[in-house]
């Protein structure tokens, strides 16, 4: 199935999400093209895809590796009009999006707060978020995609925790449609977002897909790991997490990671 700068642009009908579609068979990290390109002066919008990256980069400075004609692999360039103290939201907001991108395709995606969205408590999506920005103002957010489509076998180090759309369903999608899926949500999701810059109007759709909501969790604070119930979110995206003796921690996302207590998600 073709892939490139013409079909994907072709798939895509919203406003100004993905409006301007860049495309390469390679590249280092679609991340690191895409400030690139911010910096060149890329609208708000602006899509970078590629079929293949050689230092595709994950939260925490990890390895993102896929082969070619298997994932999607995508940043999204965005100029916010708003303070950079909101743009941290912006992942939560993408989060949702993908997942109402796979529910739109059939399946029962959950978000493992904040942000990686899974099938059968495995990821299938990463996403990580990068700013540019003065005290007060951003410059430019580029927020990158990696989503595991047709992939059919994954390294052994993540073959417990990884999935893709091919290993859940037998089949394979067209990532053009995929792609397509993911603007138009994030459009829809970023416009309510930016009318009041937190996640109220979001919030109960993304508590709907939320792993263990109502379930324990166990939050790996380096100093006091600790258990509770998952609760939510607030509005501003810290996960509310009741902790046996009735009161509910604000956890915030960066800080600690909260696993389910008896799974990765
Ligand atoms: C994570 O789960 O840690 C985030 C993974 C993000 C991977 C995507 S793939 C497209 C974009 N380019 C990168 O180098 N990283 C993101």
């Amino acid at each position: 199935m073709l892939y490139n700068e013409e079909t994907i642009t072709q798939a895509i009908h919203t406003k100004w999400a993905g409006k301007t579609v860049h495309f390469l068979k390679e590249t280092d990290s679609t991340n690191i093209w895409a400030k690139t390109l911010a910096r060149d002066g890329a609208p708000h919008g602006t899509l970078a895809v590629t079929e293949f990256q050689s230092a595709g980069r994950g939260r925490f400075n990890r390895k993102w590796t896929a082969s070619e004609g298997t994932s999607v692999m995508m940043t999204l360039v965005l100029r916010p009009q708003f303070s950079p103290l909101y743009a941290s939201m912006l992942t939560l907001v993408m989060g949702l999006s993908v997942a109402q991108a796979a529910e739109k395709f059939g399946f029962l995606p959950s978000i493992k707060w904040p942000n990686d969205v899974v099938l059968s408590r495995k990821k299938i999506c990463g996403i990580l978020t990068e700013m540019s920005a003065d005290v007060d103002k951003i410059n430019f957010v580029v927020i990158g995609v990696g989503i595991n489509v047709n992939t059919q076998s994954f390294p052994e180090e993540v073959a417990d925790k990884a999935t893709s759309f091919y290993a859940e369903s037998g089949q394979r999608f067209d990532r053009n449609q995929i792609v397509a899926a993911v603007m138009e949500a994030f459009e829809k999701n970023y416009e309510k977002f930016e009318k009041t810059c937190n996640l109220t109007e979001l919030r109960e759709d993304y508590e709907r897909f939320l792993a263990n909501l109502n379930q324990p969790v166990r939050v790996l604070d380096s100093h006091a790991p600790y258990e509770g119930i998952c609760r939510g979110i607030t509005g501003t995206g810290e996960l509310l997490v009741e902790t046996e003796d009735g009161i509910v921690k604000e956890v915030g996302a960066g800080e600690v990671s909260v696993r389910g207590l008896y799974s990765y998600v």
